[in-house]
């Protein structure tokens, strides 16, 4: 097991993500006392700003950014005390090597965690520039943002780059949906309980619906969002890695390989939908301008300001091709201005085989994992309907519905990224994506945009503060299933 890291070195620390949610988190960690009393925090960027300015504005992002009954200036104090900061052009090989020499003195020989929070197209040189100075060897270890590229050629062309210096085992791929607390309690569920896994397959559910709607637009991400796209922005990260967990076999334990292995297995299961099948099973779409929240918003072209053929929704049917999912599909769907937000995963499952109810409908149970905005459990039965039934008994559907905050209302909910920063720290990449997923999800979502070149698919346009495209309706409903709205 790795040493808990000594230096954390965040590049692209003075960035949007690093000011939202990395620092915030890391405060986090603080008032809790897990950070090592001895561990040090380097920001670099090309902001020309000393220490003290850095801190004084990583001060402000953490009020801003903290809740505020939970920041307290004492631990904020502790926290900036261990931030330092060094401006650095990555692309100048003189002020990498002073960067180089500043890390070199914090680490004191201790464990690095780099975090490179920067645009992927630098993580291979900067890596390789750590390999340089001799600063990339054993102890340390590389934490790297989404995207891993824009298709599987660079990917692995990153990934290629990286691993030139940090061998596999020490980079961490992030896909911040893995460190939510909603997703690990899928895992919780699923294997913590002797209840579900029985009834887990393609004998008793019948469909499973992944939804991971957004209210917002592209929020000023424009030029990024435009480059990615639905697709490339949320389905083939957090939207196949919700899909892995749902679908894999029982990992043997919770523990790196044991639950990669698993989920790369169900990554290589995925049945490729290429030229012949993406008119039927995808839908791409764009959002119009219209009302979300009662308020009026812009189309995504209007907020882009140019003409564009990026999707801001995607809509597709998918299989699992092995034993516990044959026939099964897997219906998955994100866009952003939808008319609220909600991430869920729900399983339908099948009829009972036979009723000895006539004249009573017994409608199939559900199972909804509800992860935004609040985590729920809910489970759809049917039970009697009071009365006394002389022309015979009748159904009602009912629910059990287990609300995870108030069950643990005592609880502070993490942010994801506490939870990634203190694995990342500690060497554990259990909730980190390995290179073959990385790679796995992009050659099936290659051929996905393959077959939308090849066919000219352009996304259809739907009107914000809807649920997409007819065309997403239609599709499920040429199988006999219905999206939960
Ligand atoms: C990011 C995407 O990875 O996830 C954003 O780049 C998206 O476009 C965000 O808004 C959604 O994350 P969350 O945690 O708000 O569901």
């Amino acid at each position: 097991m790795p040493n808990p890291a000594s230096l954390l070195v965040i590049f692209g620390a003075t960035g949007d993500l690093a000011q939202r949610m990395l620092f915030p988190s890391l405060y986090g960690l603080e008032a809790d006392g897990l950070c090592t009393p001895a561990m040090r925090i380097l920001g670099t960027g090309r902001t020309d700003i000393d220490a003290d300015g850095f801190r004084a504005q990583i001060g402000d992002a953490i009020r801003r950014n903290v809740p505020s009954g939970e920041c307290n200036e004492a631990t904020l104090q502790a926290l900036l005390d261990r931030i330092d900061y060094f401006a650095a052009d990555t692309n100048d090989e003189a002020s990498l090597q002073q960067l180089g020499e500043r890390i070199r003195v914090l680490r004191e020989g201790g464990d690095v965690v780099y975090h490179l929070s920067t645009a992927p197209r630098f993580y291979a040189p900067i890596c390789e520039a750590l390999g340089r100075m001799d600063l990339g060897g054993p102890g340390t270890r590389v934490l790297l943002e989404k995207p891993i590229g824009h298709d599987l050629a660079s990917a692995i062309a990153i990934n290629d780059g990286v691993t030139r210096v940090f061998d596999e085992e020490r980079v961490f791929r992030v896909d911040h949906y893995l460190g939510k607390e909603g997703v690990q309690n899928l895992l919780a569920l699923r294997f913590g309980n002797a209840l579900f896994e029985p009834l887990w397959n393609a004998r008793h559910i019948q469909h499973v619906q992944i939804t991971v709607a957004e209210t917002v637009g592209v929020e000023g991400r424009g030029d990024y969002y435009d480059h990615s796209g639905a697709m490339r922005d949320m389905l083939q990260n957090h939207m196949l890695q919700l899909l892995c967990l749902t679908a894999m076999e029982p990992p043997a334990r919770f523990e790196p390989s044991a639950v990669r292995n698993e989920k790369i297995k169900v990554l290589r299961s995925l049945r490729r939908i290429g030229r012949e099948d993406v008119v039927t099973e995808t839908v791409a779409g764009q959002y119009t301008s219209g009302a979300v929240d009662g308020k009026v918003v812009p189309g995504y072209l209007e907020e882009l300001g140019r003409a564009s053929r990026t999707e801001t929704f995607v809509a597709l049917r998918a299989h699992v091709d092995n034993w516990r999912w044959s026939g099964v599909p897997f219906y998955l769907r994100t866009g952003k201005r939808m008319p609220r937000r909600s991430t869920e995963i729900h399983l339908q499952f099948r009829a009972v085989p036979h009723s000895i109810f006539p004249g009573a409908l017994a409608q199939p149970n559900a199972l909804t994992i509800r992860l935004q905005p609040e985590e729920r459990i809910e489970l759809k039965l049917m039970s009697k309907t009071p009365g006394l039934d002389r022309s015979g008994l009748k159904l009602s559907e009912v629910e059990l519905d287990l609300d995870m905050h108030e069950e643990f209302a005592t609880f502070r909910r993490r942010p994801a990224y506490e939870r990634l920063y203190l694995d990342a720290i500690e060497g554990n990449n259990t909730l980190f994506v390995r290179r073959d997923e990385t790679e796995a999800a992009w050659e099936w979502i290659d051929a996905i945009f393959d077959g939308w070149r090849h066919a000219n698919i352009t996304p259809r346009p739907y009107p914000a503060g809807t649920w997409g495209p007819a065309a997403a309706v239609a599709m499920a409903e040429r199988h006999g299933h219905s999206w939960r709205d």
